[in-house]
């Protein structure tokens, strides 16, 4: 299996911090953002590591992560021209993970649990999707799921009036289909390829599985949800050491 973490946008929301760097290399706790999934991949046994991130900024993620030797494992390394969405970006992972299953991870999305048993369940699929959900007090700032089952039937973007209480995580687990969908994907009204529209193929096909988190989760693309992040991190490891 292959990983791939999605490290690109603009990191308007945390403007000025990303005027000279890139957001994922604000620190979480004690490390840089982007070292979160890469060490929940390496955890799972996933090695095999593609990093996409946007032109700006490409250089100073080189320097920070190298070849992968230091973590045991191998990065590669794809430019994402513009901030053209989510799925454009997973898009250029399509050479690099051939007809391999993936666990794509979001580079602002922090957690606590560990991704084996999911990865694990996600081995025995045969085919399809299985992405991984949070229950959540605001639903409404993220992709929300309709479930049946072990099933996900319907995803709404953002929806003002919110189906169930939890988020579609940036925790997602592809085969290679993906690529063909993301080839039939159009432009959204923010001019982007939306993960949701991706994620909606795979629901259309009843091919679109799903696990749920009990431990915590974040993105960490705003001040108060970097800080959070930051937060339950360092308490996490608090609580560890003792
Ligand atoms: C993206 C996805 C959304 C998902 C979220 C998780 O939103 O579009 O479905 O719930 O990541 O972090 P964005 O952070 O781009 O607004």
């Amino acid at each position: 299996m292959k990983g791939v973490i999605l490290a690109g946008g603009t990191g308007s929301r945390l403007f000025p911090l990303t005027k000279v760097t890139n957001k994922h290399l604000l620190p979480v706790g004690n490390k840089p953002m982007i070292f979160h999934p890469v060490e929940k991949l390496i955890e799972v046994g996933i090695t095999e590591i593609l990093i996409v991130t946007g032109p700006e900024h490409m250089g100073a993620v080189v320097s920070l992560l190298g070849s992968g030797r230091d973590f045991g494992c191998e990065f590669t390394y794809k430019v994402q021209d513009q901030a053209g969405g989510i799925a454009e970006a997973l898009g250029l992972a399509q050479h690099f993970c051939g007809t391999d299953k993936m666990v794509v991870i979001l580079g602002d999305n922090i957690f606590q649990d560990s991704l084996i048993s999911f990865v694990t369940a996600f081995e025995t699929q045969v085919t399809g999707a299985r992405l991984i959900l949070k229950e959540v007090p605001d639903p409404e700032r993220y992709g929300v799921p309709v479930m049946e089952g072990d099933r996900i039937l319907k995803i709404e973007e953002k929806p003002q009036h919110p189906k169930s209480r939890y988020a579609i995580t940036g925790i997602y687990m592809y085969d290679s289909q993906v690529f063909d969908f993301i080839a039939q994907c159009s432009p959204s009204r923010r001019g982007e390829l939306e993960i949701t529209d991706v994620n909606n193929f795979y629901i259309q096909n009843n091919q679109c599985y799903y696990d749920t988190f009990q431990g915590w989760w974040t993105d960490a693309g705003t001040f108060p949800s970097l800080k959070k992040a930051s937060d339950l991190y360092s308490e996490m490891q608090e609580l560890n050491r003792v």
